[in-house]
């Protein structure tokens, strides 16, 4: 593992008894070569003296929104943007639900609902509090979203009671930001995906769709981006923002999307077909909306072009990534369109079993390629999404070294 010498970390601390242990925390991070700076919540100074922090990053300790925006140096926002990581530790019941429901009545929540950068939480609590649906829930969410929550440990509780909610030990929060902030897999590489679902128009009120959301591909997205790569992402009809820093084309039909995807495809070394693009169209779009009348009505219906199986056929073609959505059968079916489509990858999703899929913000993957495979257990979609993308990164590199022709 690379060191994290001059890493910028932004720690936050909220009130916990557990805050005395992030003060060990900085110890080890600016011995590991990290520049840390910390921001307290006001109840986090009920337990632990801002100085204790300021003496151990050898930097002055933010408290307060306007303390930030009196530094003329750094104000919050800039705060947000300086680090490489931020990460709350520990991270109280309350602060997770305020982060949830997106409040910045403090300097630590504004600069979370600011960074641009990868947040992590070390929740810490009494077992009850951690076990209540409520803190459950607020978990999932963040989760969902892309905040990394780390922990909590399992043990005897400053309450005296025994269960999970104990911080995770410095050394391990450590060795989580060490792992984070390796350089990513994909430095430099261009990468072009596809997310979400496309519109095949019957008139002009009137369409063919799927449920795709777009998660699964904005997450894939995202974690592309942080592995270092540059991501162009071809979008059909959602309601999603585009992770700063993505190019986003926008479409509607299946056609679209070809011809967005044919465009830009010269330019990329990674091709990711995540999106559920309409197998049909209609023959025939109506100019005028169609009348609605006693009689029964069909519909004319044509194949779209398979944009994946067009990319994979390319003479220069990038390295492959599909996906297979079934609702039965799924390595068979998903083998099938690796082998059929002339794939690298296929990254296959059950679609009717609720334990990921369509419009969920949680999914799991059986991945496949040609002589091995990989299961991703069911997480957020952003977890699912930066585990693949590491599985990609591996395979793309090892397909650099062995067969250089598919570049
Ligand atoms: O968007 P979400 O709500 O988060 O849901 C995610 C998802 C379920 C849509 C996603 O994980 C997923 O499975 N995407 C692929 C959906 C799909 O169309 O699967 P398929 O088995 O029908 O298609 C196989 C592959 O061919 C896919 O990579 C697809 O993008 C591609 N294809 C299909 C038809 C077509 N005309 N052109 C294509 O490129």
């Amino acid at each position: 593992m690379q060191p994290i010498i001059k890493k910028k970390i932004l720690l936050g601390v909220t009130g916990g008894i557990a805050a005395y242990k992030s003060a060990e925390l900085v110890r080890q991070l600016v011995k590991a070569g990290a520049e840390v700076r910390v921001v307290m919540t006001p109840a986090a100074r009920e337990f632990v003296q801002p100085l204790t922090y300021q003496a151990l990053s050898g930097h002055r300790v933010y408290v307060d929104l306007f303390d930030a925006q009196a530094d003329s140096a750094m104000d919050h926002i800039e705060l947000a943007r300086w680090c490489d990581l931020m990460l709350v530790a520990p991270a109280s019941a309350d602060f997770l639900g305020k982060m949830v429901a997106g409040y910045a009545d403090n300097l630590l929540l504004t600069l979370c609902l600011a960074s641009r950068q990868p947040v992590a939480v070390a929740p810490a609590m009494n077992q009850q509090m951690f076990a209540n649906a409520a803190t459950t829930a607020n978990l999932e969410q963040l989760q969902a979203r892309g905040v990394l929550v780390w922990g909590p440990d399992a043990g005897e509780q400053a309450c005296g009671e025994v269960g999970p909610g104990r911080m995770l030990e410095p050394a391990q929060l450590l060795a989580n930001i060490e792992t984070q902030l390796q350089p990513g897999k994909l430095q430099g590489v261009e990468v072009l995906l596809t997310a979400g679902p496309t519109r095949e128009a019957i008139d002009p009120v009137r369409y063919i769709s799927n449920r795709s959301s777009g998660k699964m591909g904005y997450a894939l997205a995202g974690a592309a981006l942080r592995a270092g790569a540059n991501v162009t992402l071809v979008s059909g009809p959602v309601s999603l923002s585009a992770p700063s820093g993505v190019k986003l084309l926008r479409v509607v039909s299946a056609g679209q999307m070809h011809d967005a995807v044919m465009r830009a495809v010269a330019n990329s070394d990674i091709f990711i077909g995540c999106a559920a693009v309409s197998d049909y169209r209609v023959d025939g779009e109506a100019d005028h909306k169609l009348k609605k009348s006693t009689q029964a009505m069909s519909l004319q219906l044509l194949p779209t072009t398979d944009i994946l199986a067009a990319v994979s056929a390319l003479d220069k073609r990038p390295f492959c990534v599909g996906f297979a959505a079934e609702t039965r059968d799924l390595e068979k079916y998903a083998l099938a369109k690796l082998q059929q489509k002339n794939l690298d990858i296929i990254a296959a999703n059950l679609v009717a079993d609720g334990s990921g899929g369509f419009e969920t913000d949680f999914n799991r993957l059986e991945v496949f390629w040609p002589g091995g495979g990989h299961s991703i257990a069911q997480a957020s979609k952003p977890e699912v999404a930066k585990q693949l993308i590491d599985l990609i990164g591996e395979r793309y590199t090892g397909a650099l070294s062995d067969n250089p022709s598919t570049t």
